[in-house]
């Protein structure tokens, strides 16, 4: 996820992109850049870090020119350094190129550019765009966009101004937002509506597939063949904080809402069905490493921790390889058995937290080999692990973790069937069932955001409790570890989560009329012994709400209530079923009035033991 912005106009345009990518730096901000056309010559200014170091480094004295584009990151491609932020160029530098999104077959189009003779800077995807607009220039930028767009795979915002056709923006969407602004004398794109509300309150909101050619007194919005398209304009009615948290009251429920796009983002280019294989860039674990290995151990904090136990659920099932879950604040500390047959697995939203940090240090150290999975380009522990899964989420900012967690279950089964296909531990057929549920995931996610409304009036029923209990079984129990940690850090309820059958060795004792027990059921071959631990509680007269998978209707006969959530296979519920979670733990939140994007005594990044 990244932020772009582009103006043409009468006024100077330098000033208006920075302050633009301020209210962008949401969506990311590992480095920044901006390029500048006046009548004799472009200004291209990128540096790593935040746009504050940026307008630092200009120092006051902006490039002038009334045309311009500008770029706010967060890394995929490339770590963050001065030469993979954008903008980025071609050879010539007469095109040059801002891109929000993941151009998928980024490396086949560099091999034949290189072989034509173009010269790469970066380690970007992006890189390949002016590339390719310089390789099919034939004297219409716009043209020329529309033979380069037709090539590329992925998702891309792009914006593109060039030297040679001063005075217009050409820019594109599929799968990024995107959109033109609308005003007297001068036009905008940006990726989101608070880079240009200072400007004007009138936008084309452009839709997949759409094209938009922009000058000064024209905005022409096509589809990629060209076709012109009627847009009607959207007229802004939020004020700035709220724009940019896309018109959501809080960052938390943005992220929840983001999810569809997470997934597809986390999944884009890494599932090869014809070879049958997993694609991942940063993993390079060979068949004789990993025939090698005795033991993986999955190492974590919090809501990551939580990831890792569903980790190793899948991990096992589909390797046969044992796998063991560790909290990182223990690990290091317990003298952990690993040695260099063992893999360990590092997982990482943020990866800063000192106790993760240290127990990937402590790992490196005793001779493992270290596999990280995080959502932050050019963290420590992505620099310091030996293989990489990044989750591509895009910056999470709320402190409670929603679309990090689901992305970051994405990466563990993505693991776990590269280690089963090498190994030749899954059947051909397994992998084919399992990689094409995947691919139903982020439209499966939007039907469950679809039942938001009854997740909230059940999240109120409760919201007035001081106690909640979660129970499942199998994946359904680190699935309530989670929900019950989402509950009690947002909303300050006492929340707590029981593998199922646990509960009647204590816990039960709490259970009277009207306590909320929340039950997912989403495992169908334990369906019936999580069903008498319901019956356990109903017995007391608590007040159950079942989660369950689309079609199994029994459980309401059993239950207060039930939020159904999609089928899919059966390791991969747990990343469709945590979204009821969030979203139950998110509206209670609110119903007490608490501040639920920053929860009292929490940071987002823990970066102190
Ligand atoms: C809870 C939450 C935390 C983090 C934990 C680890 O919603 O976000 O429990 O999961 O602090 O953080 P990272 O993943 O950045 O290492």
């Amino acid at each position: 996820m990244c932020g772009i912005v582009g103006y043409v106009g009468d006024k100077q345009a330098a000033p208006i992109l920075l302050d633009g990518l301020k209210r962008l730096e949401y969506r990311g901000y590992d480095s920044a850049g901006i390029a500048i056309h006046n009548c004799c010559c472009t200004n291209l200014i990128k540096i790593e870090g935040k746009i504050k170091v940026l307008e630092e480094k200009l120092g006051g004295a902006y490039p002038e020119g009334h045309v311009g584009i500008g770029h706010t990151r967060w890394a995929t491609h490339g770590r963050p350094s001065d030469v993979n932020a954008h903008p980025h160029t071609d050879c010539t530098g007469d095109f040059i190129v801002v891109h929000n999104g993941i151009i998928e077959n980024y490396q086949e189009l560099k091999e034949w550019l290189q072989s034509e003779g173009h010269v790469f800077k970066s380690e970007t995807d992006t890189e390949v765009v002016p590339h390719m607009i310089e390789h099919f220039y034939d004297g219409d930028l716009f043209e020329t966009m529309k033979k380069t767009i037709s090539k590329l795979e992925g998702s891309f915002a792009l914006g593109v101004i060039s030297r040679r056709e001063p005075g217009t923006i050409v820019a594109a969407r599929k799968s990024s937002p995107l959109i033109a602004g609308l005003g007297e004398g001068e036009n905008f794109i940006a990726s989101d509506i608070p880079a240009i509300l200072q400007h004007t309150r009138k936008v084309y909101i452009l839709e997949d597939g759409e094209m938009v050619k922009i000058t000064k007194d024209k905005v022409e919005v096509t589809d990629f063949e060209g076709n012109p398209v009627a847009k009607s304009i959207f007229e802004v009615k939020w004020d700035a904080v709220a724009a940019e948290k896309g018109g959501y009251p809080h960052f938390m429920l943005k992220e929840i809402h983001e999810q569809p796009r997470a997934f597809k983002d986390t999944m884009a280019g890494r599932i090869l069905p014809e070879k049958g294989e997993i694609k991942l860039d940063d993993v390079h674990l060979s068949k004789e490493y990993l025939q090698g290995i005795k033991k993986i151990f999955i190492v974590a904090c919090g809501t990551a921790y939580h990831a890792g136990m569903v980790g190793k659920y899948v991990i096992e099932k589909l390797t046969r390889v044992p796998v063991e879950v560790d909290i990182a604040s223990e690990f290091r500390y317990r003298d952990p058995m690993i040695d260099k047959n063992t893999l360990v697995i590092i997982i990482s939203q943020s990866g800063e937290t000192a106790d993760t940090l240290a127990a990937l240090r402590e790992s490196k150290k005793l001779g493992a080999r270290v596999l990280a999975i995080t959502n932050v380009v050019g963290s420590s522990v992505s620099r310091e692990a030996d293989d990489i899964i990044y989750t591509w989420a895009g910056p999470e900012i709320a402190v409670a973790s929603t679309k990090a967690y689901s992305t970051q279950l994405i990466a563990l089964d993505f693991i776990a069937l590269y280690i089963a296909r090498t190994l030749g531990r899954i059947c051909e057929k397994d992998f084919q069932e399992i990689t094409s549920a995947m691919k139903n995931l982020p439209d499966q996610a939007k039907i469950i955001l679809g039942h938001e409304d009854k997740i909230k009036s059940l999240a109120q029923k409760f919201s007035d409790r001081e106690d909640v209990f979660y129970i499942g079984r199998g994946l359904d129990y680190p699935l309530s570890l989670e929900g019950a940690l989402k509950l009690k850090e947002i909303s300050y309820i006492h929340a707590e989560a029981y593998a199922a059958g646990e509960l009647k060795h204590g816990t039960l004792a709490l259970i009277e009329e009207g306590v909320p027990v929340i039950a997912p059921v989403t495992q169908e071959h334990l369906f019936e012994k999580t069903l008498s631990n319901i019956k356990e509680v109903k017995a007391r007269e608590g007040f159950v709400v079942a989660l369950a998978n689309e079609g199994n209707e029994e459980i309401k006969k059993s239950v207060d209530d039930v939020i159904y959530i999609p089928k899919t296979h059966p390791i991969l519920t747990p990343i469709l079923a945590v979204i009821p979670m969030q979203l139950l733990a998110y509206y209670a939140a609110v119903a007490r009035g608490c501040d639920v994007d920053k929860p009292r005594n929490l940071a987002k990044s823990v970066t102190v033991e």
